[in-house]
């Protein structure tokens, strides 16, 4: 079955372009990125891996590690890794694991058979300090990510982990959120001091607390 939202995160032990990693064991109390890409030496997979190693201090600053994966071997991504930052600027900084027997590949699903019987799709999983399955994205090959919108979400899911509010559509970190509907007006008084705006008793709106 798929892997879904409030699952532990699989478990694995992997062969890295950083050596071997105990996947849980290297996440340690962080927050994680695991994603895949179909292939290397490809067009779209260099400019993403690019990106991410170009935003790595961005998931630093809320403390997330990312790990990025793809069915190629190990020398394959050794030999990758000098175009990417030939042509994106940016040297690859964070683990890419070679999964040239499925096995991870696998144990998340990062294989769609109807839409490639052997190569990764572009799979993203945000897991949380608790190893929780926090958010799971799944694009094409022919689609690059947006990696601002994976951080945006994280922004959202540290957030929301801390204070009892939800973020409303398209969110970005500093804006007005939303008071979730298990919190009673009572209970709002406490928290949010400062008050709030009500559309509609479900629909409250409240300056986004401090983090
Ligand atoms: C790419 O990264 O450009 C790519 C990889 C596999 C299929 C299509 C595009």
């Amino acid at each position: 079955m798929a892997i879904q939202l409030g699952d532990t995160a699989p478990d694995f032990t992997a062969e890295t372009t950083d050596g071997q990693i105990k996947f849980h064991q290297w996440l340690g109390t962080s927050w994680g990125v695991l994603f895949s890409h179909p292939k290397d030496f490809t067009p779209v997979c260099t400019t993403e891996l690019g990106e991410v190693a170009r935003l790595k201090p961005e998931f630093e600053k809320r403390n997330v590690k990312v790990i990025g994966l793809s069915v190629d071997p190990i020398e394959s991504h050794k030999a990758w890794v000098g175009d990417i930052k030939e042509t994106q600027g940016h040297a690859l900084n964070f683990p890419l694991i070679a999964d040239s027997d499925r096995k991870i590949s696998n144990l998340y699903g990062m294989i769609h058979p109807n839409a490639n019987d052997t190569l990764t799709v572009r799979s993203v999983f945000v897991i949380g300090p608790d190893k929780k399955v926090k958010l799971t994205i799944t694009y094409p090959a022919s689609t690059g990510r947006n990696f601002h919108e994976i951080l945006r979400v994280i922004d959202s899911l540290q957030l929301t982990a801390k204070h009892s509010v939800a973020t409303p559509v398209n969110w970005k970190f500093g804006e007005d959120v939303i008071i979730v509907p298990s919190v009673t007006d009572e209970q709002a008084k406490e928290k949010f001091p400062g008050g709030w705006k009500a559309l509609k008793p479900y629909l409250r709106i409240v300056a986004q607390p401090r983090q």
